[in-house]
């Protein structure tokens, strides 16, 4: 077992640092986009989303809601909806849903010192912004001067930091396998220093990550899964158990 972390979780964690849970206001739409999506409905019922660890990832089939939900999030805890740290207020066009205004966020006692959103699709329009408010925290050197991994390294090195609230979509759709497995180390660092994080992957290096919730959004409800019922490590493996049957099936 990784140092530090018990089967439970890390050491001396009690349920989300930050965000304990997240659920549906009384008064949230009950149908159309986005209220039908697989991932709003984990927000349904008295506790909704409980986020009882310092990393919980989200899992589930393209169009599951996985980015609506993280860009909720995001919007109820504070952040700029394109993505960001919290200071970050620069808008190119609004495109979230309004969910982020119909959730109630159950807080943990005390504010992070430090946050990001990582959005999937838009990391051009915040290194902009990181551009323009100066590199000094990033590793130096423009997030446009480096590829989308590098940039996205550098951020996590450099730009997070213990005792912060971090909403990441998709983090391992710029990086190399090995970028994944830094990527994971740094994560399990950060963790073990007080920090929070909300992952939306289909990464199974990501989802290796000890001590971390995995919830699974499925057209029948939510549901908590282990590292091998997940659904990327399920099909990543079956994929590379046998690609020339996987590929049988697929193109005959
Ligand atoms: N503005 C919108 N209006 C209507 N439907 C949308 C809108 N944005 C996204 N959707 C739909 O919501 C679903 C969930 O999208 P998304 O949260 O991006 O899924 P995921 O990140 O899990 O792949 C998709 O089927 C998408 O087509
Ligand atoms: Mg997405």
């Amino acid at each position: 077992m990784t140092p530090g972390v018990s089967r439970a979780g890390y050491r001396g964690a009690v349920g989300g640092r930050f965000v304990r849970a997240v659920r549906l206001a009384p008064d949230a739409p009950a149908a159309g986009y986005p209220y039908d999506l697989p991932a709003v409905r984990a927000l349904a019922g008295p506790r909704g989303l409980v986020l009882d660890r310092p990393v919980t990832f989200l899992v589930g089939e393209n169009g599951s809601g996985k980015s609506t939900l993280v860009e909720a999030l995001a919007v109820a805890t504070g952040f700029n909806p394109e993505g960001g740290s919290r200071s970050f207020r620069f808008a190119t066009r609004a495109t979230e849903s309004d969910l982020g205004r119909h959730l109630v966020v159950s807080r943990a006692p005390g504010a992070p010192r430090n946050g990001f959103f990582l959005r999937a699709e838009s990391y051009y329009n915040v290194a902009s912004e990181i551009e323009r408010l100066g590199v000094g925290g990033y590793g130096g050197t423009s997030p446009h001067e480096r590829s989308h991994g590098e940039a996205f390294l550098d951020l996590v090195t450099h730009r997070f930091g213990p005792r912060g609230l971090y909403l990441l979509d998709e983090p391992e759709a710029a990086l190399s396998v090995r970028g994944a497995m830094a990527v994971l180390a740094r994560l399990h660092e950060l963790a073990g220093q007080g920090s929070q994080f909300v992952v939306a992957t289909h990464s199974p290096v990501l989802l290796a990550l000890p001590g971390a919730a995995i919830v699974q959004l499925e057209e029948a409800g939510p549901r908590r899964v282990g590292y091998d019922e997940a659904l990327p490590v399920e099909a990543t493996r079956r994929f590379l158990a046998d690609p020339a049957r996987a590929l049988r099936q697929l193109l005959d």
